[in-house]
């Protein structure tokens, strides 16, 4: 029982030997250090995460919705463009949630590492965060709340790409599940790959085009900024998946054969797919110069790029019709939310006596 305190023999006074080597400390099947061991950390890019995640903090409920709410009143968005809103509040209401209960209920108890787990406890926090977003939104905008959070129900393309999210936690809650065969730790890695790469690094980079297109055309700009902050959030959390993707296949090389990184790329594959039948029933005639086409394309560019950063290879050489897209992400890491916002958490921590 070396990964928790559950069993341990009561130490002797001074018992020094009981200490921590923290070269033995190990992203998953852990043995000998127990998860409470967070100092010495091993794994400094982990608590590098947790800094920054904790360096963003925001709440949804700052942001101001008026104008959204008088546009969203008003008859000067189409129909088309309110449909491409909805489905895209659809997608993200329900799926927000997956991903924090899967970190919560699937990943956790199998992260063996303390600094992991903490960034997670993080991550699962500004899940919440998310969505709470979706809340308040549907709330200012006085939207049908049953019809946006059903849609994972009723919209084919939404509900497709949620099924193929949730047959992978269904391998991993398993009361049973263990990572302590190749092919559970295969297993582990696909759930990983499915959330961190898949769902967040391209299902939601994708989402995020929609909504910040009608922010660059100073429409909708309470649900933009909002998706601002998500998206900054969103690139912290697939750069800590590729790492602890990345950690745990170098710590376990014999996982990463062929076979498996070729069942990899068709769940990239599946995901492209899914995406552009989505993209669809967004942009059934187009709007704001988008169009599913663009998408297919975006959602090309974006699975090459995530390919690479997992050590697979680029495959479908599409280039970026949205290169604004870079620009934003960039700009999103650097602006100062925090200048139109009442609380400032930044600057939060001195306490006046
Ligand atoms: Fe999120
Ligand atoms: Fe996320």
């Amino acid at each position: 029982m070396g990964c928790c305190t559950q069993g341990s023999s009561r130490p002797k006074p001074y018992d020094l030997s009981k200490r921590i080597n923290v070269e033995e400390k190990r992203l998953i099947n852990c043995k000998t250090v127990d998860v409470n061991q967070l100092m010495p950390i091993k794994y400094k890019w982990a608590w590098e995460y947790y800094l920054k995640g904790c360096a963003n903090n925001w709440l949804p409920s700052e942001v101001p919705m008026q104008r959204d709410i008088e546009l969203w009143k008003s008859n000067k968005l189409t129909p088309d463009e309110r449909l491409v809103i909805l489905r895209n509040l659809g997608f993200f209401a329900t799926a927000e949630s997956l991903v924090g209960n899967n970190i919560v209920l699937a990943i956790f108890k199998h992260i063996t590492n303390p600094e992991a787990r903490q960034y997670l406890l993080r991550q699962a926090f500004e899940e919440a965060v998310h969505t709470h977003a979706f809340l308040y939104i549907v709330e200012s905008l006085n939207l049908d709340e049953r019809e946006v959070f059903n849609m994972y129900h009723e919209i084919n393309s939404i509900h497709d790409k949620d099924a193929f999210e949730m047959t992978l936690t269904e391998d991993i809650v398993r009361e049973d599940f263990r990572t302590d065969t190749v092919e559970n730790i295969q297993k582990f890695l696909k759930n990983l790959v499915g959330f961190y790469v898949i769902m967040e690094g391209i299902f939601f980079y994708s989402g995020f085009v929609m909504i910040l297109s009608f922010h660059r055309q100073n429409k909708m700009t309470g649900i933009g900024e909002q998706f601002q902050y998500i998206l900054r959030d969103e690139t912290i959390h697939l750069s800590f998946g590729v790492d602890l993707i990345n950690g745990i296949k170098e710590e376990n090389p014999e996982v990463w054969t062929p076979e498996f990184r070729k069942e990899l790329e068709e769940m990239i594959d599946q995901a492209v797919e899914l995406e552009t039948l989505y993209a669809i029933d967004c942009l059934p005639r187009g709007v704001l110069g988008l169009n599913a086409g663009l998408f297919r394309q975006y959602v090309e560019y974006i699975a090459d790029r995530r390919l690479e950063r997992i050590g697979l290879k680029a495959k479908y050489g599409s280039r970026n019709p949205f290169p604004w897209m870079s620009e934003t992400i960039d700009l999103v890491k650097e602006k100062n939310f925090f200048e139109t916002r009442v609380t400032e958490y930044q600057h939060g921590g001195v306490l006046v006596w």
